[in-house]
């Protein structure tokens, strides 16, 4: 038995976080989020397999702190233990750059706040090769070069270059969902794919929800019970939407895999169509869609544990049922409202089509609520005429 090279140890911890392109990206826009910056530049070439650049605005990397920044479990955002149940940087396990330093040549050109001059570090696996002075704005670019070109089996198993860009688009509109304050872009090659201006909270919902099929209006419910806070901000589906996947779910701003949240958003609005008459009614969804949604689930940070997965995609809930059940108040408050605007809503619909049967009118539902109602937060973007129902949020 002998104990791993720090260089193989590495790289197999790498297989953990670095599985593609788009996680590369993920961690170097959650460390650009960490710096506070407020622009957040992204460039590929070919998919990202030969290059990704990463360019931010945030405070820098401190002079000292560039190589160490490299190693792995360095980390300038937790000390103790204890910080990690309240921590709100997103990252905190100081593996990132070290994994990414295992399966890539990497350039890191930093200038701190207040320093006038920057630094470049050029390293490859295995080691630093140069440190100089570099010319720059405050801020810090992070190159990412020949990824896995070390790691041949990885390599293999990446897909095509439309396909990898795909997964880095949806790896960065996940942060830019939760951080609306950051302005985006996203380029590969010379095509411009993503460019979001700074705006509010409401209005980056929307205009995702939108890129995901979601179509207009935008419905938004608020609620809370027993500690647990819940938004959420639903859109219809469009066709290309219908096989689920609409759901984002978001805890303590991150974006996270909670099936059974999304399960619940999904359920309460097919269950409204168990009567069979789901899809043919005017304004009502086909049996089987499920809302383009955003649902934001904010319990005690004690009840929550983030560290559970290396990519930190999934969490843990201390009390999961305590959860569920104030999204799922947060739907049936959805429906009330609906209820409430239901004669508005119908009326809307008999414009466009034949007006609904008498019994659909007395069985309001989450359907209503994401199809004829014109409730919403408004979206800055959004230029349509004002909505006419009156209903208010809850
Ligand atoms: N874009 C950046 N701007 C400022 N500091 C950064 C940036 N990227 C990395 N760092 C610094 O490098 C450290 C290591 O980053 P990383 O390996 O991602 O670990 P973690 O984010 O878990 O701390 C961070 O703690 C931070 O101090
Ligand atoms: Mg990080």
């Amino acid at each position: 038995m002998a104990a791993l090279g720090d260089a193989l140890a590495d790289q197999i911890a790498a297989g953990e976080v670095v599985e593609r392109p788009a996680s590369v990206v993920k961690e170097l826009v959650d460390n650009a989020i960490d710096a506070g910056a407020r622009r957040i530049d992204v460039r590929l070439t070919q998919g990202g397999t030969a290059s990704i650049v990463v360019t931010d605005d945030g405070h820098g990397i401190h002079p000292e702190d560039l190589t160490l920044a490299l190693q792995r479990h360095a980390t300038s955002k937790l000390r103790r233990a204890e910080d990690l149940d309240t921590i709100e940087t997103l990252g905190f396990r100081g593996e990132a750059l070290a994994s990414i330093a295992a399966v890539a040549r990497v350039k890191i050109a930093s200038r701190r706040l207040g320093e006038s001059v920057g630094q470049l570090v050029r390293c490859r696996p295995g080691g630093v090769l140069s440190i100089e002075p570099a010319g720059m704005a405050v801020g810090t670019r992070i190159e990412v070069l020949d990824l896995f070109a070390n790691v041949p089996a990885r390599r293999k198993f990446l897909r095509t270059e439309a396909t990898e860009v795909g997964h880095v688009s949806e790896a960065l509109v996940r942060l830019a969902i939760v951080h609306p304050q950051v302005r985006f872009s996203l380029i590969h090659g010379r095509r411009t794919l993503l460019e979001l201006s700074p705006s509010d909270q409401a209005s980056r919902v929307c205009e995702l929800l939108r890129r995901r099929g979601g179509t207009d209006p935008m419905r938004y419910v608020h609620c809370e019970r027993d500690g647990v806070a819940v938004d959420a901000w639903l859109m219809t589906p469009c066709a290309t939407t219908r096989r689920g996947g609409g759901v984002t779910v978001v805890v303590r701003r991150r974006v996270v895999r909670e099936a059974n949240i999304a399960k619940i958003v999904s359920a309460a609005h097919t269950a409204t169509h168990a009567g069979g008459d789901g899809g043919s009614l005017p304004g009502r969804l086909a049996p089987g869609t499920q809302p383009v949604a955003c649902v934001w689930v904010e319990p005690p940070p004690h009840e929550v544990d983030i560290n559970v997965h290396p990519q930190k995609v999934e969490i843990r809930f201390g009390d999961p049922q305590r959860v569920y059940a104030a999204v799922r108040e947060a739907m049936a408050s959805l429906e009330a409202e609906a209820r409430r605007a239901v004669p508005a809503a119908h009326e809307n619909s008999r414009q466009e089509q034949q007006a609904p049967a008498a019994s659909d009118l007395a069985r309001p539902s989450l359907a209503d609520a994401l199809s004829g109602w014109t409730e919403g937060t408004p979206s800055r973007a959004d230029t349509r005429p004002a909505p006419r129902s009156t209903a208010s949020r809850t």
